[in-house]
């Protein structure tokens, strides 16, 4: 099968044959329509995962339909199109094939309302975007940094839809949909510093751009006590004064999926593709979004 790999942490990836994977005990071999790019994809080739084996199939992401079931895997039968994590960096196995296999836990049934190309940009971004949402509660006021990207355009949406006040960035390009994702107020971080632009303060915000010290020039923007979540680990050991700040790992899980199947198919959650691309372009679609040139997902059609 053709899949997009690498040969050694730090190499270029490329376009090669590989067998196709066979599912062990709880896990699904699926034929998948497309992967969905995150930027973890480009971390992992530069050693973000110590452990994992060569060559190294990229990607995390996907959506497909089952071709066979492992042992002990109920509830999934060959035929289902289903969504999910496929990332078994260990195995030297990920979701840029044409099969992959996971385990029955990181999938579920794909939203029945969209194609499978667009449940393949969902899983990562989606339950990262639920769980902070989840995490930061019944904020009135959400201030989100890097809204316009994966992660962001789903935190927009899921925290409107909860009755969230959301303030979010976006050069001017980008203000109209930022504005039809649920944002009030848009804040263009193009135009000057981000907490010159915010008034009031805001209870809580959710930074998927920021290091250490842009992280220090948002704390005027927010309320004492108030709550900063950082899912790229910017918030230092000793924390930020005045306010609860923390670095933030994602769970992932079936039921996550499913809820995010069940907001999509509701209509309150639209999936927002910047770019479909094929297996052979996935290469320079990784390098787009190394350099912060992606536009919105990048799904990569198989
Ligand atoms: N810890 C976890 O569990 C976890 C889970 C998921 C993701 N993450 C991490 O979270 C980060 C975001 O993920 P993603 O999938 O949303 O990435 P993405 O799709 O690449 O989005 C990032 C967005 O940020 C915007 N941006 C760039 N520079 C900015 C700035 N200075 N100010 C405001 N916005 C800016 C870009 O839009 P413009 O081009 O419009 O500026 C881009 O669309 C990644 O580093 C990812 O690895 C962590």
């Amino acid at each position: 099968m053709r899949a997009v790999t690498v040969s050694g942490f730090g190499a270029a990836p490329e376009v090669t044959d590989r067998p196709a994977p066979e599912p062990g005990r709880g896990e699904v071999l699926v034929r998948l329509t497309a992967a969905g790019l995150n930027p973890f994809d480009w971390k992992v080739i530069d050693g973000a995962i110590k452990d994992a084996s060569f060559p190294l199939i990229i990607g995390t992401d996907g959506a497909g339909t089952i071709d066979r079931v492992g042992a002990d895997v109920t509830g999934f039968r060959p035929g289902d199109a289903v969504f999910g994590q496929f990332s078994k960096a260990r195995q030297g196995r990920g979701s840029y094939a044409e099969m992959a296999v996971a385990s029955y836990n990181a999938i579920a049934a794909a939203p029945r309302t969209v194609a499978l190309s667009e449940a393949a940009a969902v899983p990562t971004a989606g339950m990262t975007a639920l769980n902070l949402v989840d995490h930061i509660g019944d904020a009135g006021r959400l201030l989100i940094v890097g809204a316009t990207g994966g992660v962001g355009t789903f935190v927009a949406q899921i925290a409107s839809a909860r009755g969230i006040t959301v303030v979010a960035t976006a050069s001017e390009e980008k203000a109209d949909l930022m504005r039809a994702l649920g944002a009030a107020e848009i804040v263009d971080h193009t135009a000057g510093p981000i907490a010159d632009q915010v008034e009031p303060q805001v209870d809580a915000v959710i930074d998927l751009i920021s290091d250490t010290e842009r992280l220090r020039d948002l704390l005027p923007a927010v309320r004492p006590g108030g709550i900063i979540l950082s899912p790229v680990f910017a918030v230092p050991e000793e924390g930020l004064p005045g306010v609860e700040a923390a670095n933030f790992s994602s769970a992932a899980s079936s039921e996550l999926l499913e809820r995010l199947a069940r907001e999509i198919d509701s209509g309150h959650v639209r999936v927002v593709i910047g770019d479909t691309v094929t297996l052979s372009q996935a290469p320079e679609a990784l390098a787009r979004s190394r350099a912060g040139r992606a536009r919105g997902k990048t799904v990569i059609v198989i």
